[in-house]
C-alpha cells in the first residue's frame, strides 16, 4: 500500500512539526486535535515556520502555499479513517495514549501503521492496547522537528520487520535519518539526555554554578547548541519531570530519580519557555 494520506493526533509543539515535515515533503496531512483553538494555534505555528524557509531559501512560495493547503484541520478524530498512516503525538500520559490507541485501533483500517512520538513511553505496551500490535511502532522526531535530523525508531516485541522498514523509508522520504532503537525506557536519546539535563538541576539546587554558568559550560565546552538547563526550558519542565519519572519507574534505579526542584518548578507552575519561565525569563 502506498502512504499518501497521513493523520497526525495531537497539534502540539511536536505534532505541528510533525505535521509540517509531512506537508513539505508532499503528503496529505490530516491535523486532528481535541479543540479548533489547538488547530489554529498549531496552523499558524506551521505557516511561520514554513515561511522561515522560504525566507532561507530552503523552499519556494509556491512549496509554502502548497504545504499548507496539503493540511487538514480536523477535531474528529474518526476522519483518520481515511489515512494510511497514523502517527501519535498527543499529550505524554499513559492514560490519554492508552484512549488513543483503542479508539484509531478501532478506526483505521486494519493494513495501517499506528505510530508513536512518545519520547519514553513504552512501545509495546502501546501496541498490547490494540488488535494491531505488529503494526505498532515508535516514530520519536526531535523539537524542533523541522530542523532536527534524526528520527528514532523504536521496535516494541511484537513490531514487525514490515513495520519498521516501511518507517524507516518514511523517515527518508521526509530527509531525516533514521536510528533503530529497541524498545526500554527513555529509549536511547532521553536515556542519556535527561539525567544530564537533571543532574544540571542539582547543581543550580546544590548551588554548584548558576545556571547561566552551567550553560556556559556545555555551550563552550562541549559544543552544545543549547546549555542543558536552556534545552530544558525548550523541552518544558513538565515533560522532562514526566520522562524521569518514566525512566524511574520502569529502570527501578535511584539514579533516575527527579531533581526536588525540578519537581518544585513544575509544581509552581514554571514550565519553561512555553509558560513564560523556568530557569530563564521569556
Ligand atoms: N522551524 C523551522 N526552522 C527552524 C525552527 C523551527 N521551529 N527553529 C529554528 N529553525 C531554523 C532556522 O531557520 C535556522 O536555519 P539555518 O540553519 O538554515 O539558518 C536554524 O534552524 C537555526 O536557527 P537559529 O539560527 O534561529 O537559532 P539557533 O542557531 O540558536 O538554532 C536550534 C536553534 C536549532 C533550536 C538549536 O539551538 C539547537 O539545535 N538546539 C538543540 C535542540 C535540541 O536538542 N533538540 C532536541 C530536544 S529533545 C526532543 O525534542 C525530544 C524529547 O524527547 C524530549
Amino acid at each position: 500500500m502506498e502512504i499518501r494520506k497521513v493523520g497526525v493526533i495531537g497539534a502540539g509543539t511536536m505534532g505541528n512539526g510533525i505535521a509540517h515535515v509531512f506537508a513539505r515533503s508532499g503528503f496529505s496531512v490530516v491535523l486532528c486535535d481535541v479543540e479548533r483553538r489547538f488547530l489554529d494555534r498549531a496552523l499558524e505555528t506551521i505557516t511561520k515556520n514554513l515561511e522561515r524557509e522560504v525566507q532561507k531559501n530552503k523552499i519556494t512560495i509556491d512549496d509554502k502555499a502548497s504545504a499548507l493547503q496539503r493540511i487538514e484541520p480536523v477535531t474528529e478524530r474518526a476522519r483518520v479513517a481515511e489515512c494510511d498512516f497514523i502517527v501519535e503525538a498527543a499529550t505524554e500520559k499513559f492514560e490519554i495514549k492508552t484512549e488513543i490507541f483503542r479508539d484509531l485501533d478501532r478506526v483505521a483500517r486494519p493494513e495501517v501503521i499506528l505510530a508513536s512520538n512518545t519520547s519514553s513511553i513504552s512501545i509495546t505496551r502501546l501496541a498490547g492496547l490494540t488488535g494491531r500490535p505488529e503494526k505498532v511502532i515508535g516514530m520519536h522526531f526531535f523539537n524542533p522537528v523541522p530542523v532536527m535530523k534524526l528520527v528514532e525508531v523504536i521496535r516494541g516485541l511484537a513490531t514487525s520487520q514490515e513495520t519498521f522498514t516501511t518507517v524507516c523509508e518514511l523517515a527518508v522520504k521526509l530527509e531525516k535519518t533514521a536510528v533503530e532503537v529497541n524498545d526500554a525506557p527513555g529509549f536511547v536519546s532521553n536515556r542519556v539526555l535527561m539525567p544530564l539535563i537533571n543532574e544540571a538541576i542539582y547543581a543550580v539546587m546544590e548551588g554548584v554554578a548558576t545556571s547561566e554558568a552551567i550553560d556556559e559550560v556545555f555551550k563552550l565546552g562541549m559544543a552544545h547548541p543549547m546549555g542543558p538547563l536552556t534545552l530544558a526550558d525548550f523541552i518544558g519542565l513538565d515533560v522532562c519531570r514526566d520522562i524521569m519519572r518514566v525512566m524511574h519507574e520502569g529502570l527501578g534505579d535511584p539514579k533516575y530519580r527527579p531533581c526536588p526542584l525540578l519537581l518544585k518548578m513544575v509544581d509552581a507552575g514554571w514550565l519553561g519557555r512555553k509558560s513564560g519561565r523556568g530557569f530563564y525569563k521569556y
